[in-house]
């Protein structure tokens, strides 16, 4: 079984993770994991915050001369800003010293229901954890994941396609050069002339106090036939990767294929219609309205999900709230805070879908070392091709 729990405060002094259920054998370093977080920090329209923090992972146990070990992984990222926050972020009550509270909940975050429900009093006792700094820690588990479906010939990945109102209807192929684009992009996005907009829509936000949201892509390539499977609702792929997707901070929106628009069609115009090609004796399907997954199993096309992030909750110019202690009339806290984060939520998407699919890699193919696992994956493939 492929598990994780991560720990962590936004200025605390790191984060860190344990993953437990890859298996021996997997070749590992530290730089697998760096790549991913480096692409998790930048993007169009993020705050302050990332110009402080150079995400590195430090790999604590787990792996040894560059393979795992089989044993539970140790992932820890230093927060570099905690130097600035080593007295209100202490572990230890500071004698003498008061620590002013944040009583003024922004609408849209954690605070508000996170005070009540704890019984703080300070909002910072709320936002720490509740931060998406917290999904550093995530990617880095979704690279190891990523090095393991690797070997087995899986790819994630990952665009923006919609910043506020302003789309990128492009379509993509992520085998070919255009990923190299997205990749280029500071927003993630393949249209150049879609990016100026949002470019321009971020910038209008920017200047105004205000945030914006958007939508991001994921495709998963290379999949078997067969993972998930319909036998038992938390089994289902597509609701693991739909949970894995809505636990990502201002996440409020999962699709897979269609998604929303196959309700307004015929089934005529969305069931993927099946052929056989007998010279390849292989199955094939003309279209992927289904998004990879039928009957909560993937059906050998690529996985392709959509999630929608609502605006970043706090503004530069804040929204009305309440002081919780006096009951008065205030504006919200103003934390330092992204204008707009799909580009960072999008490569947060790949890492938490990696360890989904991963997690059903395992269940389906075992094996305590990595050759095991190959060779009971091999054995599946040459039981479901050729028939
Ligand atoms: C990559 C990323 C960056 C974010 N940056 C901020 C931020 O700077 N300020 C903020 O208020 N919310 C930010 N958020 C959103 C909050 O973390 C989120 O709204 C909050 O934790 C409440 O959770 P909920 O929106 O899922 O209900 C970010 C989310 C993501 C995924």
């Amino acid at each position: 079984m492929l598990r994780y729990l991560t720990s962590g405060e936004s200025h605390g002094k790191a984060l860190i993770a344990i993953l437990e259920g890859i298996p021996a054998g997997l070749r590992l370093s530290n730089k697998d994991i760096d790549k991913d977080l480096a692409r998790r920090q930048v993007g169009y329209g993020r705050g302050g915050r990332m110009h402080i923090e150079k995400d590195k992972v430090e790999i604590l146990s787990g792996v040894r001369l560059g393979k795992t070990l089989g044993s539970p992984l140790t992932l820890m990222i230093k927060n570099l800003d905690w130097e600035n926050w080593q007295e209100i972020m202490n572990v230890n009550e500071i004698k003498g010293k008061e620590i002013k509270a944040l009583t003024h909940p922004r609408p849209g975050h954690a605070d508000f229901a996170g005070l009540i429900k704890y019984n703080f009093k300070d909002i910072r006792d709320v936002l720490e954890r509740a931060s998406a700094r917290e999904t550093a820690v995530r990617v880095a588990i979704g690279a190891v994941c990523r090095k393991f479906l690797q070997e087995f010939g899986i790819y994630l990945y990952s665009r923006v396609i919609q910043i506020g109102k302003v789309k990128d209807e492009s379509e993509w192929q992520p085998l070919n050069e255009n990923y190299s684009l997205i990749e280029n992009s500071s927003l993630r996005c393949l249209s150049k002339e879609a990016e100026k907009g949002m470019i321009a829509l971020i910038d209008e936000a920017k200047k105004s106090g205000d945030s914006l949201g958007g939508i991001f892509e994921v495709m998963i390539t290379g999949l078997p036939i067969g993972l998930g499977s319909y036998i038992q609702w938390d089994l289902k792929l597509d609701a693991c990767l739909a949970r894995a997707i809505m636990s990502i901070q201002a996440i409020v929106g999962i699709e897979i294929g269609l998604g929303f628009s196959a309700a307004k069609k015929f089934g005529s115009q969305v069931q993927d219609e099946i052929f056989y090609d007998k010279q390849k004796k292989k199955f094939y399907r003309l279209t992927n309205n289904a998004g990879g997954i039928e009957g909560g199993m993937t059906n050998g096309e690529p996985i392709i999900l959509r999630a929608a992030m609502k605006p970043i909750s706090t503004l530069a110019q804040p929204l009305h709230s309440v002081d919780f202690i006096t009951k008065k009339e205030v504006k919200a806290i103003k934390e330092r805070a992204d204008v707009c984060a799909v580009p960072a939520a999008a490569v947060i998407g790949e890492g938490v879908s990696a360890f989904e699919i991963a997690k059903t890699m395992r269940e389906k193919f075992s094996g305590d070392s990595l050759e095991e696992a190959k060779r009971n994956y091999e054995s599946y493939l040459k039981r479901i091709i050729n028939r």
